[in-house]
């Protein structure tokens, strides 16, 4: 953290994770940093940078790592995957072509090996392709070793690629067409998918991405979203006092995951902010009792 000091564009990430690492040395200390200084960085949520967006990649690798075993144990990525088989289920019905979904800031893909466990389970047959977009190589690591033993036995392949462009695309979908289920890791930014043509996906999703983007950013993100494919749907947090508390007695042994979890719930909407961007196209729902999250899918016009 020392080495970034000095380095103007994290000098306020360094303060305000600094101050978090050390408060967390006692429980007296994490308590007085809830009540008094979480509140203030709240209330100026736009400049939080959690330690994930920070140039650490071994802690980056720990946090997704954490991460995808947090979402397997509260089942909290279920609203999601539920949606997206939903959604193959369907296309498959019509689509000619491999079904293609693209993921955006896509992590270490858990949500990818749990949609797929599931659909072997219910024989899905069809050929589909997952996109993963994320500029974090450690994301990637941690996918990797996720899809090892599928790819042993054969039920899926693996590609990495740096570059999506409407051939790299094409070539893909032709290469897809003889598998049944084709994972690529594309080390990207979401933003260079803005070279592709309109609905060159068949659905676009994300979860938990938001609150790292500014608002412009996140609309942006909507407006390309909706672009490049007929349909968005989106999983994030909502933030909660309630959930704050618990996921800090939960993630209290993991001091990385404890940051990534408690800057991320500062940083995410609540629910009336979030029910407030319900519009014509866009539906919202609210999911889970104790840690609340929203599922937002935005459908484009015909
Ligand atoms: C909190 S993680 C969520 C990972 C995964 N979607 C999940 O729910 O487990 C957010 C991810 O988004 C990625 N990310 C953030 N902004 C991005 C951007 N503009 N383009 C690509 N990836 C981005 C980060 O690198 C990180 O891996």
């Amino acid at each position: 953290m020392k080495s970034l000091e000095s380095n103007s564009e994290y000098k306020e990430a360094v303060k305000q994770n600094t101050e978090f690492f050390r408060a967390i040395r006692s429980p007296f200390g994490y308590a007085w940093w809830l009540v008094f200084r979480a509140p203030k960085l709240r209330k100026n949520r736009a400049r939080i940078v959690e330690l994930l967006d920070m140039p650490f990649p071994e802690w980056q690798k720990m946090v997704l790592e954490t991460l995808s075993w947090f979402e397997v144990w509260m089942h909290s990525l279920e609203p999601i995957t539920n949606r997206i088989i939903q959604e193959v289920e369907r296309l498959k019905e019509t689509k000619q072509e491999p079904i293609t979904l693209a993921s955006i800031g896509c992590g270490g893909m858990e949500l990818e090996r749990q949609v797929i466990y599931q659909l072997i389970r219910n024989r899905f047959k069809f050929p589909l392709i997952f996109i993963g977009i994320d500029y974090s190589p450690p994301s990637f690591e941690v996918a990797q070793s996720k899809f090892e033993k599928l790819e042993a036995k054969g039920l899926l392949q693996v590609k990495t690629i740096s570059h999506l462009g409407t051939e790299e695309l094409k070539a893909l979908k032709a290469e897809a067409a003889s598998h049944r289920f084709t994972v690529v890791l594309l080390k990207a930014d979401a933003f260079d998918l803005e070279v592709l043509p309109q609905n060159s996906f068949d659905l676009i999703y994300h979860t938990r991405l938001r609150h790292h983007l500014s608002a412009t950013e996140g609309l942006k993100l909507d407006k390309l979203s909706t672009y490049l494919a007929p349909k968005l749907v989106e999983l994030d947090d909502l933030f909660t006092i309630r959930g704050t508390i618990i996921t800090s007695i939960f993630a209290w042994r993991f001091p990385a995951v404890l940051n990534g979890a408690i800057f991320s719930y500062l940083k995410d909407c609540c629910k009336r902010e979030i029910t407030a961007q319900q519009k014509p196209g866009c539906k919202i729902d609210l999911n889970g009792k104790i840690f609340s999250c929203y599922l937002r899918v935005c459908t484009k016009p015909d």
